[in-house]
């Protein structure tokens, strides 16, 4: 029989041992982003992340997560003319290493291109607040250039250049699809963007704090962050929620019903061989992810948006009444980027485009009130054992 979970923290010793995957465990205070003390709403420096998502720009939204405060007029032009300044400011050397990639997944390209860059802002790093504030701001502004100069560079041997005359959301989303977006396209991906960039210490976040922790730079940190959202139970689930969706659609058209009248058989199906259904479920919403309420508002008004919301309500509603789950802002996010007509890959990267001004404003936080993050383990395997030379070892 498997060992019972141990769901509290527990003394031993000197030592406090705390519960598998620290679930429940705060290690730390932030400022920057958390579900509020009453545990009712998620809180981006004071404002519900709703509200953030619906109404912010980009811009704005940086400017808060970054600075703690939505900006006036100067400070709204000065961080815009930055971001889009050095939005085409990436080193010419970077799209030549670019064009080496094989086409395998571009979350990679993020690791990859974060630390090249790295290697051209990094080597006499500083802890100085001027400084750490403008490497944030171009961190954000250069990591969607390398993920859609990676993309087609990998495919077609050639890429978009950045417009640093565009409007950030609306560039990078021409940069990725290779035509120019219309005006709800552009607001509905600067939405998602907004609605990714901080949640709290989640897996990539708490990732980039521990490595800000030993005070290594800041590209460093983020190549660390891209590589924890990577993996399919944390970012890479909206592209999986989205294959799921494809994969159902093909089942459907073979039995010659729409989809979103087919999604229940084929969830059950999954759950009763005990598979887990990508963009539903999170650690901290049990019964609503506030994110979602956003991004439905844009899928509804993007392309096919009735057919999707049906096959989505259906989805949710099975989900609910056969396991009390309820979807994620990947379930929207995937069907929203599939109507915005961007590969399945890129749709971590865009994660990852958005999460990196949170995780900037982590690593600034952690570096200007630091503490090593470095815990314990508790040895569990044999003592005593004692070195044997190869040719006795291996005897028969
Ligand atoms: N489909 C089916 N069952 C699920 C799902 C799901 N999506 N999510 C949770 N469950 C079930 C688990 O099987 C488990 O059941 P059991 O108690 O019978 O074993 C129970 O619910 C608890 O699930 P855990 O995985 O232990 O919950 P945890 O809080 O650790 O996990 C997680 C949260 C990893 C997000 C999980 O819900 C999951 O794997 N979801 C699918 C991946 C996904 O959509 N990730 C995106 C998260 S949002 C984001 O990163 C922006």
């Amino acid at each position: 029989m498997a060992a019972k979970q141990q769901v509290e923290c527990v003394k031993e010793g000197n030592y406090i041992r705390v519960p598998k995957g620290l679930v429940n465990v705060i290690v730390d205070e932030t400022k920057i982003s958390g579900v509020d003390p009453k545990g009712e709403a998620t809180i981006y420096r004071g404002y519900t992340i709703e509200d953030i998502g619906e109404h912010a720009s980009f811009y704005e939204a940086t400017h808060l997560i970054l600075y703690g405060r939505l900006p006036c007029d100067e400070e709204l032009k000065e961080i815009k003319a930055k971001i889009d300044k050095y939005r085409g400011m990436v080193p010419e050397k970077i799209f030549d290493a670019l064009k080496y990639v094989p086409a395998t997944h571009p979350m990679y390209y993020g690791i990859y291109g974060v630390s090249l860059l790295g290697q051209y802002y990094a080597p006499d790093w500083r802890f100085d607040e001027d400084f750490l504030y403008d490497h944030a701001l171009r961190v954000t502004a250069q990591l969607p250039v390398i993920f859609a100069a990676g993309w087609h560079l990998a495919r077609n041997g050639t890429f978009y250049r950045p417009d640093p005359t565009k409007d950030h959301a609306w560039d990078v989303l021409r940069m990725i699809i290779g035509r120019e977006p219309s005006e709800i396209e552009a607001r509905a991906f600067e939405s998602t963007l907004v609605l990714y960039m901080d949640h709290g210490f989640n897996a990539s976040t708490f990732t980039v704090r521990v490595i800000a922790s030993t005070l290594s730079d800041l590209y460093s940190a983020i190549a660390g962050g891209i590589a924890a959202l990577k993996g399919p139970l944390h970012g890479g689930a909206n592209e999986k929620a989205m294959e799921m969706f494809l994969e159902a659609q093909q089942k459907a058209e073979a039995k010659g019903v729409p989809l979103y009248e087919y999604i229940e058989e084929y969830i059950k199906e999954k759950l009763a061989k005990k598979e887990k259904i990508m963009g539903f479920g999170h650690r901290i919403y049990k019964l609503h992810d506030p994110r979602t309420d956003v991004a439905k508002k844009y899928v509804e008004k993007l392309k096919n948006g009735d057919y999707w919301m049906k096959v989505i309500k259906k989805a949710e509603e099975v989900m609910w009444n056969e396991k009390k789950i309820p979807a994620n802002i990947d379930l929207y996010t995937g069907v929203l980027y599939y109507q915005l007509d961007i590969p399945i890959p890129m749709y971590t990267p865009i994660f990852a485009m958005g999460r990196v001004v949170g995780w900037s404003a982590h690593y600034i936080e952690q570096v200007l009130n630091n503490k090593l993050i470095r815990p314990t383990e508790k040895y569990v395997g044999p003592t005593g054992l004692k070195y044997v030379p190869l040719e006795e070892r291996c005897k028969k």
